[in-house]
């Protein structure tokens, strides 16, 4: 299910910064002149935003103010918004030879925060989006601090990661590693993660913004250990473009069975949940067992097929001691357990694992058996779309799971920053059945009929090979017996 990204929308900087970076700097900022003296940087902060707006400034202030009092109250808007732009850089321009270049908008913020989360005691992970083009051809980096309720502050070198293979776009996904020395929390009075971002390897030049506050007393050492309150957490990327509201259903059943009551699903609308779509998980939801993250906002900033390695990154560290392995696969395939065996047994056995990647089954999502003694406009599509394409030996993408607590960043296929081993020799115990675009199907996916002699033939079809491969049909019966006992009775209550 690939599709190109959207267009890149840019449009909306009205002054030398995007409006929320301004209004996140300034009340982070507001709020610490309240609370403490300023440290000499912030002096920095604002000799170093004025001057990288750079020449005649008079129409982007006049701008600038009108969008930062479009959203603020006007009693905190007004001074702020004086101080931190009205310096207009008046540019003495005698001699007729020096040449002035006059900036417009704003194509790609230094950093776009999706989320910041504590990791453990003494670290954290702030993930987020960030110019692609400075990351190509500079060197920006980043700075932590922890800003307590008790009036210290203790600061932490980062490090930054970039885990989406240099596949972004105008953004690339930006993971920032803050790890302290000791817990900066400890007394647990709370208190707040600022970042320092970099625009190159100056130290002048930079912004600031508060990544993650923690409420007084909201640390609870325990959170960080075993037993987590999952054994398994699935972590679904963008979802876009029309789903099929069936096959959604199927796959929500299928894997809730699976997975078990010690299970739960993260899924993430980039406006692929129509209604119907929604409708089908909606029980889920009620029931304690999934959650929807609305992520539509994702579309302003052009990364990687609907920012699916930032949703990823975000999901790993959201929930990064929630669960003892993490799933990232998509919407149309299908944890298969081959031997019969139990999920718990094959994962013991690959305990002493950070990360294990999944072979597929590829199967079609056209081909049906010409049976007259089926009705499949009344069967699930697991349960009628039963050709796997036979060939063996092509390279085919893989999917993983992981040990989340191991894991520092993670990509869509496997990730590559975790500490511990990773296990690729998987393929007899555990596998999935991929039904390749089936979940863009609106209507029948049976659309072409093999004869019966396909059942226990080869069948080429266009070109490729193709064998009946029956084993998700045998669970059908189990998967809607357990879906109408999980949810049947909240089905009826919609
Ligand atoms: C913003 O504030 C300025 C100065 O206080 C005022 O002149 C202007 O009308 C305000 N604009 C909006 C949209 O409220
Ligand atoms: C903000 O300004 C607008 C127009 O300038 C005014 O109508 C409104 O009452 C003001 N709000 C506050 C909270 O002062
Ligand atoms: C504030 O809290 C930190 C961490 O909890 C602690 O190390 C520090 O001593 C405290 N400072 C004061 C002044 O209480
Ligand atoms: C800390 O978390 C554990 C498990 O999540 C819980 O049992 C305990 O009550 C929590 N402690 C506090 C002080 O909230
Ligand atoms: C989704 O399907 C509807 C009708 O089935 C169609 O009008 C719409 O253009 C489709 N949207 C996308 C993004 O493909
Ligand atoms: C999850 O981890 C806990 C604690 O490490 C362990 O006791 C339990 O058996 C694990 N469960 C599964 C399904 O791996
Ligand atoms: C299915 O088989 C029947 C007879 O076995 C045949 O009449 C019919 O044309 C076949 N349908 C398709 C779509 O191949
Ligand atoms: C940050 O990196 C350190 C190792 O350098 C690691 O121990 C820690 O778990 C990481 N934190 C997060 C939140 O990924
Ligand atoms: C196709 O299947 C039929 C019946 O199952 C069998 O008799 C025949 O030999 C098979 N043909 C090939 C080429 O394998």
């Amino acid at each position: 299910m690939r599709k190109d990204g959207p267009p890149p929308t840019v449009a909306k900087m009205v002054s030398c910064f995007e409006t929320k970076t301004i209004l996140i700097t300034f009340l982070a900022l507001a709020l610490v002149m309240l609370m403490w003296n300023i440290p000499p940087y912030y002096q920095n902060l604002l000799s170093t935003t004025s001057s990288s707006c750079s020449s005649d400034a008079s129409t982007a202030t006049a701008l600038s103010i009108t969008a930062a009092n479009a959203s603020l109250p006007n009693s905190t808007a007004s001074p702020v918004a004086e101080q931190k732009y009205s310096t207009p850089k008046t540019i003495p321009n005698a001699d007729p030879n020096k040449r002035v270049f006059q900036p417009f908008g704003n194509a790609a913020a230094l950093f776009v925060l999706m989320g910041a989360y504590r990791g453990g005691p003494r670290t954290f992970a702030v993930v987020g989006l960030a110019s692609k083009p400075i990351h190509v051809y500079g060197r920006p980096w980043y700075k932590c601090e922890w800003i307590s309720n008790n009036g210290s502050s203790i600061r932490s070198i980062a490090y930054k990661m970039l885990p989406d293979w240099g596949y972004g776009r105008v953004y690339t996904v930006v993971v920032v590693n803050c790890t302290f020395p000791v817990n900066p929390n400890q007394d647990n009075f709370g208190g707040k993660l600022t970042i320092n971002a970099y625009y190159g390897p100056s130290p002048r030049k930079y912004e600031k913004f508060t990544a993650l506050e923690e409420a007084p007393g909201s640390y609870n050492e325990s959170k960080y250990h075993p037993p987590y309150d999952y054994e398994y957490l699935y972590c679904g990327s963008s979802l876009y473009g029309n789903l099929s509201a069936a096959r959604i259903r199927e796959w929500m059943a299928y894997h809730a069975w699976f997975f078990g009551p010690k299970s739960y699903f993260v899924f993430h609308d980039a406006d692929g949940l129509s209604p119907e779509v929604r409708a089908a998980l909606e029980p889920w939801v009620r029931a304690g067992r999934a959650t929807i993250q609305d992520i539509r906002g994702q579309a302003e900033f052009d990364g990687y097929y609907y920012n699916q390695f930032l949703v990823v990154n975000d999901c790993l560290h959201r929930y990064r001691h929630s669960a003892n392995w993490t799933f990232y696969f998509d919407v149309d395939e299908y944890i298969y357990l081959p031997e019969g065996s139990t999920l718990e047994s094959v994962l013991n056995e690959f305990s002493d694992y950070t990360q294990f990647t999944i072979e597929q089954n590829p199967m079609s999502s056209v081909l049906c058996l010409n049976d007259s003694t089926q009705d499949y406009s009344r069967q699930w599509g697991f349960e009628k779309l039963l050709f796997r394409d036979s060939r063996t030996g092509i390279r085919r993408d893989r999917k993983y799971a992981i040990q989340a607590k191991n894991a520092y960043a993670t990509g869509v296929h496997m990730s590559e920053n975790v500490i511990g081993k990773t296990l690729h020799k998987t393929e007899t115990k555990i596998r999935y059945y991929h039904y390749h675009n089936s979940i863009s199907v609106m209507g029948e996916p049976c659309r072409k009929f093999l004869p019966p002699s396909a059942k226990t033939n080869v069948t080429l079809f266009e070109k490729l090979p193709y064998v009946y491969d029956d084993n998700m049909k045998q669970l059908a019966k189990t998967i809607k017996e357990f879906e109408r006992k999980s949810i049947g009775n909240l089905q009826l209550r919609r």
